[in-house]
């Protein structure tokens, strides 16, 4: 019987997961990037959001959202009542990929394979944190969950069940937002949402 009890607290399996990711070597996307961004947040967070993966900045300081987008989205939960460090926050793709461009590094869109290839770890934080709602930031995350690429707008601010009584929730990445030139529009946009980010709080 001794044998049988649970040996490994939460915690730990926490920290043997984030030393496994960050020693992962299952596509090539590992070798330019500076370290592996795991998830970050609570074990026992009900709510789990999804990015793409790790921006400039994420790659360098080795945690998610915290450069531009990070701030969109800090927003964005603070807005809606969401405390950040209630949150478990990871990304589909766990490194940077970018292209060089003289000092810079131009952010890439990580591909279908690259997406999938990924995958096995997205698994293993939903096998650890079990949340409730997950809330995917964008088409990337959308496809990391599901296998599907849609248009936005055929999948956005409604939420979608999937397995074990889990409900998904999908909206753009804060990312996007920063991208759309027309001021007017861009701050339609970021009204959005939050405005989805208010639905997953009304979800909850
Ligand atoms: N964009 C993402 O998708 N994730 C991050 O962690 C930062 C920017």
């Amino acid at each position: 019987e001794e044998k049988s009890r649970t040996l490994v607290t939460p915690a730990d399996a926490g920290a043997a997961l984030a030393q496994e990711i960050s020693a992962c070597r299952r596509c090539p996307l590992h070798g330019p990037a500076t370290q592996a961004v795991c998830g970050e947040g609570p074990l026992d967070a009900e709510i789990m959001l999804i990015g793409e993966q790790p921006g400039d900045r994420e790659d360098l300081a080795g945690r998610p959202f915290i450069g531009p987008a990070g701030q969109v989205l800090d927003e964005g939960l603070s807005q809606a009542g969401l405390a950040r460090d209630r949150l478990y926050l990871t990304n589909a793709v766990k490194h940077f990929k970018y292209e060089p461009r003289g000092k810079r590094r131009l952010h890439k869109r990580p591909d279908a394979g690259e997406v999938r290839h990924c995958r096995w770890w997205l698994e293993k934080e939903f096998e650890l944190i079990r949340p409730k709602i997950v809330v995917a930031l964008g088409g990337t995350a959308y496809q990391a969950l599901t296998g599907e690429t849609k248009p936005m707008e055929e999948i956005r601010s409604m939420p979608i069940p999937v397995d074990e009584g889990r409900m998904l929730f999908v909206t753009v990445h804060p990312a996007y937002i920063l991208r759309i030139p027309e001021p007017d529009k861009q701050a339609r946009e970021r009204q959005r949402f939050h405005e989805d980010l208010q639905a997953v709080v009304r979800l909850h």
